[in-house]
């Protein structure tokens, strides 16, 4: 017996709609019909305003599918094909594509094999350029599925809603983001700055027993998907704050509020707000500041921090030096973890 929502012909194309952009419909089964009914097989229980019903009915297996380099073999040569395994990421129904230069003739091809490829990929996307500006967004080509940038994301144990163009956000720091909420002590406050769509502040919140967590974004959009992403997973604990963090750690620091734990995610330029985040740390209080650097050469990350230590006549201690990812060949996302001495 397979678990299926039961509904009206009349409102089946948007059940059909909503099941496939929230990674619900199971494409293990074709969908059948039931008088004026039609029966989608789900991949599980959930809740929504949809006019469907549960029922549980014996539904036809979808015929097995080959992969996606089976699937191609015909289009491209076995090069081709080895350059896209790695070239593709999958933020929950949507697959966001890179594609080289070579490969562009053949990209809506390379798109509908996703997507028939993936049960759970409802939309196919490409990197229209790299992450801009203050805000790190990324412009998006549609190539194929359901034309959306936005889509649920399950990470870490909590749900998040994610727009893919409108705020930076990236699956592959999900296992740093674990890491980060396995340090935190029961009854700490945490800040996290630059926090986007609040990955950080939910799985933080989610995890651990932290009495607060304060989250900074700039970009509305990503703010907007924050504040929604803490009433997703009702999570009480969270305040999140639409501001640049040059205008509001200040303000905090003035009412005398200080943190245990800072989170720095903003590689490249978060060692430049290091001053607002020593402004909010007391003795004791761990940060954790997030750069890009060479091979062989992550020390340079703790060299910042301790330069901004310096500055403000303040003392650290370095804790480790963590790689968190590859940002370009030779070049990985690191993290220092300090402790404020004094
Ligand atoms: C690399 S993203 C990280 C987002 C999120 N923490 C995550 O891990 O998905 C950096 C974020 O910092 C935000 N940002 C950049 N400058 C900022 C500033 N001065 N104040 C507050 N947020 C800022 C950007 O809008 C972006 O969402």
């Amino acid at each position: 017996m397979v678990l299926c929502v039961k509904a009206a012909m009349k409102d089946a194309q948007r059940v059909k709609q909503h099941l496939y952009g929230h990674g619900l419909f199971d494409r293990g089964y074709r969908h059948g019909k039931e008088g004026g009914f039609v029966l989608f097989p789900v991949t599980g229980r959930f809740r929504s305003s949809l006019p469907v019903t549960f029922v549980e009915r014996e539904l036809e297996e979808a015929p097995a599918k080959g992969g996606l380099k089976e699937r191609l073999a015909d289009a491209l040569t076995e090069e081709e094909r080895d350059s896209l395994t790695s070239s593709f990421d999958i933020v929950g129904s949507i697959a966001i594509l890179e594609i080289d230069e070579a490969l562009l003739p053949k990209e809506r091809l390379i798109a509908a094999a996703i997507l028939a490829d993936n049960r759970n990929v409802t939309t196919v996307l490409k990197k229209a350029g790299g992450h801009a500006g203050e805000l790190r967004v990324q412009k998006m080509a549609f190539l194929a599925g359901i034309d959306t940038r936005e889509t649920v994301v399950v990470e870490n144990g909590v749900r998040l809603r994610i727009d893919v163009e409108g705020v930076y956000y990236s699956v592959r720091s999900a296992t740093e983001r674990k890491r980060i909420a396995s340090l935190v002590r029961p009854g700490e406050r945490v800040l996290v700055m630059f926090s986007g769509a609040a990955p950080y502040c939910c799985v933080i919140a989610k995890r651990t027993e932290a009495a607060e967590i304060v989250g900074i974004e700039l970009n509305e959009k990503g703010h907007e998907l924050g504040l929604v992403n803490v009433k997703l997973n009702k999570l009480k604990n969270v305040v999140l704050i639409n501001d640049d963090v040059r205008d509001a750690v200040p303000m905090l620091a003035e009412k005398g509020i200080a943190f245990d734990r800072i989170v720095m995610p903003l590689p490249h330029t978060g060692h430049d707000f290091l001053d607002e985040a020593f402004s909010v740390a007391h003795r004791g209080t761990v940060i954790h500041l997030y750069d890009f650097e060479r091979e062989g050469e992550f020390e340079k990350a703790a060299e910042k921090a301790e330069a901004a230590a310096k500055r403000n006549n303040r003392t650290i201690r370095v804790l480790g030096i963590v790689p968190s990812g590859q940002h370009s060949p030779r070049v990985f996302r690191v993290c220092v973890d300090f402790e404020m001495l004094a």
